[in-house]
This record gives structure tokens, C-alpha cells and sequence, in this order.
């Protein structure tokens, strides 16, 4: 949701700052902008559309002699997205540039009061309202200041308490060209702690290329870098912050696609050993346990209340189904903006479930506070390092999945579903409700499913794309589940309406009878996940009532299955809740194929972004 990217060092900073801009195109991409100091100037070039537009613009400048930059890539929240709503902003003297991520909520106020005053807008954004309230305050500060870093900070400062809402922000200054500053509040910005070079971003993977070394900027400080340093500081205060750097241990390959056309084809790909890295440390094979240190210190919960957002909405549906057969927790589940303004009952023993990719999604950490504000305690299931969830709860699952660049999410969700079947495994064996036969077997196929998963893929792409190809004129599609399979079912409708633009529709096979059969017609396809489990004969029952109207079927099922139909996608048996791991990417690979059968964007559909961080 916007991506931000900060530079101060030793190399020409506008290639550098769109090199890394590229990799934080996936949070945003309706238009782009960089700004720059040369020649005692204040440059700023900026496009609707693509980076490419951008690059292209760029190439009409000589750009090469400034060493500090400021870059931005777009996702509207106020204003269109053209050229005069992309970030870089200038003040009405242009010797300020602000870039931003966020919403701030009394924009108009701040606006309206400005313009009495005789500022000048020409933008619909909010993000000029921050920047021209800065330029007030630093224009009077200024005159009585020592200096033009105690004149920005102390500007920054005042400004920044009399605005509302979310931001991570940057900030470059004509007058003291070497530094920037950043901020935030409810929107993620990390620091890159390199040589002779600094970095602030919205995503670690923008400058990991470039430096490992990080630090997490809480909501209320202030960064400021140069070429040779950095410094934090408590935003309302000005006083300095000690700051710890932390190693990063995600490998540059991990954030580029590496031979595969699109970033969403590689992370689907990568399951096999997503699911490998999400089990590594975490099982004893020696006493076919699961082991989770970091959650030695949270009891069993009476009842779990899960929140999350989109695919990990979906994923925590998943994981109710086992938490409730195999550990015997019952489950609550919301979408996270649905959980935040409802009257939730807690009782003593409750445990909150936030499941987050990013671990900034606005919405599901908005649900982590409201739990920890009624002492609720929160376990954050996340994949980013550091994130906002991952440092505001009681305790962190990390996925351990590596970079997720596609938007459309993949292999976090099967990185998700293998952290709950461990965390199932180890409730219900801490509660004794499982059988050492029971842990034993899934422990066993767990530890055997990467290698299954890695030999099937390819066999998997092939009857996608047969698939896609076969059905790509449909305007709709039903996926059906029962069980276990529903929210994968959710999921793959998710998918295919997310990257191929096909409306789709995930049901619970029972309940199709109960409205959405009217719509079936010969020309509106049914993908059934029928695989061959206790509710088998039950789905086969809902797919009769389909044919009886014509309605095409796509059944992915087990090899043997006695389904009567023409399509049928087989995939190999596993036991138990391990078959989902197996579904799950048949599903993401029919809506990639479908997507690339009709020439899609498919690691940047159009209106979405990667990260959420407004509500
Ligand atoms: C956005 C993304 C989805 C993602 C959702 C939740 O909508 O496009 O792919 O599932 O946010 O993200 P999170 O980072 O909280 O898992």
C-alpha cells in the first residue's frame, strides 16, 4: 500500500532508488516518483502508471550526480491516480519533498486552514496537507532555529501532532541536501543501516541488496539519515532513541524471480520448501513431537479467537477445523475489520490468533490492540521479521516462508497452514487429546509431504494450464468444498478473481442449494474439491444437484474416485489434513494459467496492493 524508499550515500541515488523501487512495486503501482537534490535544486519527476513510465521519464534527465533521493510508488487512497496526485510533493517554495503512505483522516481541516493562509494545493492528496503544514512550521521555526536540522526536526515535530490518521513519511530538504527524515505512525518504515550508504523503507526486501543490517522504527520516532550515520528520536521530544540493529537473514535470490516469469509461479513453486523451513527447528524427530519454544510461555487457551485479512482469513479457517478435531480448542474466527468494531466476549484463558503475512495489515492489528486492551493475550502468526503484529504480541509465530513479493499471496498461506498443523499437533498433545499413533503418523507424512509436493508441481502446472485453457471463456466460476476444503475453496475463488479478473464465487457445497444454484447454467463452471475424505459421498451428492443443470465440473479429486465427470484433475492421497497441502497449490496454479492465458498482470492485478495498511 504506497511503497516508500529513502537513500543517502555514496552512489548516483536515482538509479539506486529505482532499483529498489522495483521491488516495491508489488505495494502499489498507479503511478511512481523520485526526488533528488542536484545543482542546488530541488528535482522531482514523476508519472502515472508503471515504474517503466517512470525509468522512461527519468532516462530524459542527467540524474547522475545526486546522492540522495527519496522514491515512491502509489496505491490512491485521495485523488486519482495521474501524474499531480503521484508522490514526490513539493511545498509552494519547493525546497521540501514528502513522500507517503497512509490516510490522514483531518486532512480537510489542515487543508482549508492552509488555504485561508494562502497555500497553495495542486494535488486532491492528503499528503499535501501533511507536507504544507511542515513547510509552515518550518518556515517560522527557521528564522529562530541554529540550524536546519533543529529547524526540520522541530517542524516535523509540531506538525506531525496536530495530524490524524496513518503515515510513514520521508522527507528531503533543499537546504540541508545530506539528510532525510522519516517518521510513522500505523503505517511500517524500516531502516537499512549500511557503509558510507543509509536506507529507509516501507519492506526490508527494497534494499536488501544493498545492506542486511536493520532497524524497526516504532510509531512516534524520527529517523534521520545521512550518507555516514543515522540517528532516531522520539518524535513529540526530540530526545535521542537507542536504537539495536538487527541481521536479516533473508538471501537476495529469496526477493527476485529467479528464472520464473512472475514472482506468484516462483513462491507457488517454493512450497516444498516453505514447508520444510516452517517445520525446521520445530520438530523432535527422535520422540515424534512438535516443539514450539516460542510459545513456552503461553498456556493451552481455553478458546482461541482468531483475526486476519484475505488469504489469511482464509487459512485461519482452515486452521479451526483442526484446532477443534485434533486439539479440542474452539475456535472463533472474524475478518479482522469486522472483529475491530464488534462487541467481542473474552473469557478468562481466551487467546487471540493474529495471522498476517506482512504483520502491518491495518485492520488485523487494529484487533490485536482492542485484545490487548481488554489483556486478551495476542499470539501474532507472521511472516516479516519485526513487523508491527510480530512486536505488539505476546508472543510470534514466525512462518519462516522468506520474501512474499507476489500480491496475489501463495506460499504464506501454505506456510500458515503448516504452522497450525504444528501448533494443533502440540496443543492437542499437551492436552492429551490425541493419540501418540495419531502424532506419530502426521508427524511422519509431515516430514514426507516436501518431497511428495516437489515431485508433483510440474504435473500440477500441466493440468492447469489444460484447465485454464479449456475454461478461460467462462465469466464465472463456483469453487465448491466441504469440511476442510471449504476455505480452500474460498481461497481459490479468491485467487482466480484476484489475477484473472473471473468472478468467482467460493461456497460450502451444502450450501449451494440454498441460492447460488440458480446461476448454474451450462456456461457456468463448478471447480469441486472432492478429494476422498469422510465427506466424499456427501460432495459427490451437491455435484449431482449441479449436473442436473447442466452445469460443467471440474472435480479435483484422488486418484481411483469413482466422480462421473469429464474433468477430472487428479492429485495424489495423503492422510488427513495433509491432502490440503496438495490442493491448495492445484488451485493457485489454475488461477495463474488462467491468468497468463488471458494476458493478465499477474504479480500486479489491477486495484489491489500487497500490503493493507489503511483501514
Ligand atoms: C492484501 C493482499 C492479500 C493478503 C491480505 C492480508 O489484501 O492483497 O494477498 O492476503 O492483504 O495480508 P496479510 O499481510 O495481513 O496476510
Amino acid at each position: 500500500m504506497c511503497g516508500i524508499i529513502v537513500y543517502s550515500g555514496h552512489r548516483p541515488a536515482v538509479p539506486l532508488t529505482m532499483d529498489c523501487l522495483r521491488r516495491l512495486e508489488y505495494r502499489g503501482y498507479d503511478s511512481a516518483g523520485i526526488a533528488y537534490i542536484q545543482q542546488n535544486k530541488l528535482q522531482v519527476i514523476r508519472s502515472r502508471g508503471k515504474l517503466d513510465q517512470l525509468e522512461e521519464k527519468i532516462g530524459q534527465h542527467d540524474v547522475y550526480h545526486a546522492t540522495t533521493a527519496i522514491g515512491h510508488t502509489r496505491w490512491a487512497t485521495h485523488g486519482l491516480p495521474t501524474e499531480t496526485n503521484a508522490h514526490p510533493h513539493t511545498d509552494n517554495n519547493k525546497e521540501l519533498a514528502l513522500v507517503h503512505n497512509g490516510i490522514i483522516e483531518n486532512f480537510q481541516e489542515i487543508r482549508n486552514s492552509l488555504e485561508q493562509r494562502g497555500y497553495v494545493f495542486y494535488s486532491e492528496t492528503d499528503t499535501e496537507t501533511i507536507l504544507l503544514l511542515i513547510s509552515d512550521k518550518y518556515k517560522h521555526i527557521r528564522e529562530k532555529a541554529n540550524s536546519e536540522d533543529e529547524a526540520i526536526a522541530r517542524a516535523l515535530s509540531q506538525a506531525l501532532q496536530e495530524v490524524e490518521g496513518s503515515y510513514a513519511l520521508a522527507l528531503i530538504n533543499l537546504n540541508s541536501p545530506n539528510e532525510i527524515w522519516g517518521a510513522r505512525h500505523s503505517s511500517p518504515l524500516i531502516l537499512g543501516a549500511g557503509t558510507g550508504e543509509n536506507f529507509i523503507a516501507s519492506d526490508i526486501p527494497a534494499f536488501l541488496p544493498y545492506t542486511k543490517d536493520v532497524v524497526f522504527l516504532e510509531d512516534g520516532e524520527l529517523a534521520k539519515i545521512t550518507a555516514n550515520g543515522w540517528e532516531v528520536y522520539d518524535a513529540s521530544s526530540l530526545n535521542r532513541i537507542d536504537k539495536q540493529i538487527n541481521r536479516i537473514d533473508w538471501n537476495v535470490q529469496s526477493a527476485q524471480k529467479g528464472g520464473y516469469k512472475h514472482f506468484m509461479l516462483k513462491e507457488i513453486m517454493e512450497q516444498p520448501q516453505v514447508i520444510k523451513d516452517c517445520m525446521a527447528g520445530r520438530i523432535d524427530s527422535a520422540n515424534q513431537r512438535v516443539i514450539l519454544p516460542e510459545l513456552d510461555h503461553v498456556s493451552v487457551p481455553e478458546q482461541v479467537h482468531i483475526v486476519a485479512c484475505g488469504t489469511s482469513y482464509h487459512a485461519g479457517l482452515w486452521a479451526k477445523y483442526i484446532f477443534e478435531s485434533w486439539s479440542r480448542v474452539p475456535v472463533h474466527i472474524d475478518i479482522a475489520s469486522e472483529f475491530r468494531y464488534r462487541d467481542n466476549i473474552f473469557r478468562e484463558n481466551d487467546l487471540v490468533l493474529a495471522i498476517t503475512q506482512s504483520g502491518e495489515t491495518a485492520d488485523t492489528l487494529a484487533g490485536l490492540r482492542i485484545a490487548r486492551e481488554q489483556n486478551v493475550p495476542v499470539v501474532g502468526l507472521c511472516n516479516v521479521m519485526g513487523s508491527s503484529v510480530a512486536r505488539e504480541s505476546d508472543g510470534v509465530i514466525y512462518t519462516q516462508a522468506g520474501p512474499e513479493i507476489s500480491v496475489a499471496s501463495t506460499k504464506a498461506m501454505c506456510s500458515q497452514m503448516a504452522a497450525f498443523l504444528l501448533l494443533a499437533l502440540y496443543w492437542g498433545e499437551s492436552k492429551g487429546t490425541l493419540s501418540t499413533e495419531f502424532l506419530q503418523n502426521s508427524i511422519q507424512d509431515f516430514i514426507s509431504l516436501p518431497g511428495i509436493l516437489n515431485s508433483e508441481l510440474a504435473r500440477m502446472q500441466e493440468s492447469g494450464q489444460e484447465f485454464a485453457a479449456k475454461y478461460s471463456r467462462s465469466r464465472s466460476f463456483f469453487f465448491l468444498g466441504r469440511g476442510i476444503n471449504y476455505p480452500l475453496a474460498l481461497e481459490g475463488a479468491l485467487k482466480l478473481k484476484e489475477i484473472s479478473y473471473i468472478h468467482a464465487e467460493g461456497y460450502a457445497a451444502g450450501e449451494m442449494k440454498h441460492g447460488p444454484i440458480a446461476l448454474i447454467d451450462p456456461e457456468f463452471p463448478t471447480l469441486a474439491i472432492a478429494p476422498h475424505d469422510d465427506l466424499y459421498t456427501k460432495l459427490i451428492s451437491n455435484l449431482q444437484e449441479v449436473k442436473a443443470r447442466s452445469g460443467p465440473v471440474i472435480g479435483l479429486t484422488h486418484p481411483g474416485s469413482d466422480l462421473n465427470l469429464e474433468d477430472k484433475w487428479e492429485i495424489p492421497k495423503m492422510w488427513s489434513a495433509l491432502n490440503s497441502f496438495l490442493i491448495l497449490p492445484a488451485l493457485q496454479l489454475f488461477a495463474y494459467e488462467m491468468a497468463v492465458y488471458l494476458g493478465k498482470d499477474v504479480d500486479q492485478p489491477r486495484n489491489l496492493a500487497k500490503s493493507v495498511t489503511v483501514e
